[in-house]
């Protein structure tokens, strides 16, 4: 049998964690969003999702996955044998194929601003021809299956070799120089003219654009960001010794994703603003906007170039532990070596992510079925990156209070004498708030 692997330290599974979480979620997904949907109240509401939903749910997956030492449909197997609860894992391992395929289409694109920044296509171009480079090159097929395909098979490549094997170390070095750099970047956009407006978009919540849709949005994209509902956590937790301190671990990489996200705001708004472009563009915005500071900025040929390579090794960290949920599920339970599960859900993602790569041509795939008179990718997006991972996490808070109960999740947080001050509160969302709120969320939606 295949040995599993193990993390080889605690900072190195906080960052191959942090890892996960950080990526076009934060960088990409996250602006969009807020654009889309009014700016600060979608933040706020989302930053209310990452405390009171997301820490309790990652704290659940971390032990769930630490106590049973197994990918997600082998964790509900052990703890119930017998019974259906092994589907949740299952939901997880077909979520994960879905969000790699249509993920790694937005990473291929970055991969194309890369060589774009550096051949020079954004040197004194202004933002109408950097929308009309965007609209050309997400509809010229062959260029977007290319990117896609280069994306997943570097994802297949690294996964195939196994897990710690140097994305410890890698995570270690790329985290800090991405954080730098949107350090960098922000005090450039917060320092253009016109950027209070975009601060105050931002910062300042209008209350009266509350909606279903808004607090959906905004609970997904939590979820999404730190990587939870499908069993990512859980399985980076199988790996994880019991030596380690969940809680302090799961609050450090919140902390850090959450602050990715923030810091990407506080570049995207005021330079969008600054610009008097609309915010509410949709999966585009980030390439719309940042190329145009780029542009500007001496250096800008550099710096930008350097600035796509670093979002898409930050996206390959999550396609990494995208791809391990089910190369871990197929290792475990059906005993596959890990290349040929690595080299067989890749390909199903490179699969499925051809519609996504193809829709920015204005293809419409399904067009007559409901739902999908919106671009695929989008569409994906919001059945797997926002309706399955709030379902999942459902299912996950929901089998750890009362089928597992918290009682012997919370003898797993803190094996070995770690301590948990808020476990009253921890059991309390568990149990109540995270089952309550996700159900009355999704439920929303169809009225
Ligand atoms: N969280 C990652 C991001 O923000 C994406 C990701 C990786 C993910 N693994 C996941 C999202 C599991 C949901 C579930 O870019």
């Amino acid at each position: 049998m295949e040995s599993r692997g193990n993390w080889g330290s605690r900072v190195g599974f906080i960052l191959a964690a942090a890892g996960s979480a950080i990526g076009l979620g934060n960088i990409w997904r996250f602006p969009y969003l807020t654009g889309k949907n009014g700016g600060a109240l979608f933040v706020l509401i989302y930053v209310g999702c990452v405390l009171v939903l997301g820490l309790p749910v990652m704290l659940a997956e971390l032990a769930l996955g630490r106590a049973t030492g197994k990918n997600p449909v082998g964790a509900f197997r052990a703890i119930r044998p017998g019974t259906k609860w092994h589907y949740t894992g299952y939901l997880g391992v077909v979520a994960a194929v879905m969000i790699l395929s249509f993920y790694s289409v937005v990473a291929g694109w970055t991969l194309g601003y890369c060589y774009k920044t550096l051949s020079g296509s954004f040197r004194l171009v202004g933002k109408s021809e950097v929308a009309v480079i965007f609209s050309r090159f997400i509809a010229s097929p062959w260029l977007q299956l290319l990117l896609l395909a280069l994306f997943i098979f570097l994802t297949i490549f690294i996964v195939s070799k196994g897990v710690s094997a140097g994305l410890e170390k890698f995570s270690m070095v790329l985290m800090p120089a991405l954080f730098l750099i949107l350090i960098l970047l922000m005090i450039y956009s917060l320092t253009l003219p016109g950027a209070e407006r975009g601060l105050a978009f931002y910062l300042k919540p209008d209350f009266t654009e509350i909606n279903g849709r808004v607090f959906l949005e905004a609970m997904g994209q939590a979820f999404f960001s730190l990587s939870l509902g499908m069993g990512t956590m859980l399985t980076y937790g199988s790996y994880l010794s019991k030596k380690e301190k969940l809680v302090s671990s799961a609050a450090w990489v919140a902390f850090l994703d959450t602050s990715v996200a923030l810091l990407a705001g506080f570049i995207i708004f005021p330079a969008l603003f600054s610009q008097n472009m609309a915010p509410d563009q949709g999966p585009g915005l980030v390439f719309a906007i940042l190329p145009v500071i780029f542009g500007k900025i001496p250096g800008g040929v550099i710096f930008g170039a350097f600035f796509f390579i670093l979002l898409a090794l930050a996206a390959l960290t999550s396609t990494i532990s995208l791809l391990e949920v089910p190369v871990a599920f197929l290792i475990d339970e059906k005993k596959w070596p890990r290349r040929r599960a690595s080299w067989l859900i890749g390909g199903l993602s490179l699969l499925f992510g051809i519609p996504s790569a193809l829709s920015g041509g204005g293809v419409k795939f399904f067009s007559r079925l409901p739902l999908f008179h919106v671009d695929f990718l989008s569409l994906w997006d919001k059945v797997w990156g926002n309706i399955a991972l709030s379902i999942g996490s459902l299912l996950i808070a929901f089998f750890v209070a009362y089928v597992w109960k918290t009682a012997k999740a919370l003898e797993e947080i803190t094996a070995g004498g770690a301590r948990f001050r808020l476990a009253r509160l921890w059991v309390i969302s568990i149990k109540y708030i995270c089952p309550l709120l996700i159900l009355v969320v999704l439920i929303s939606q169809f009225f």
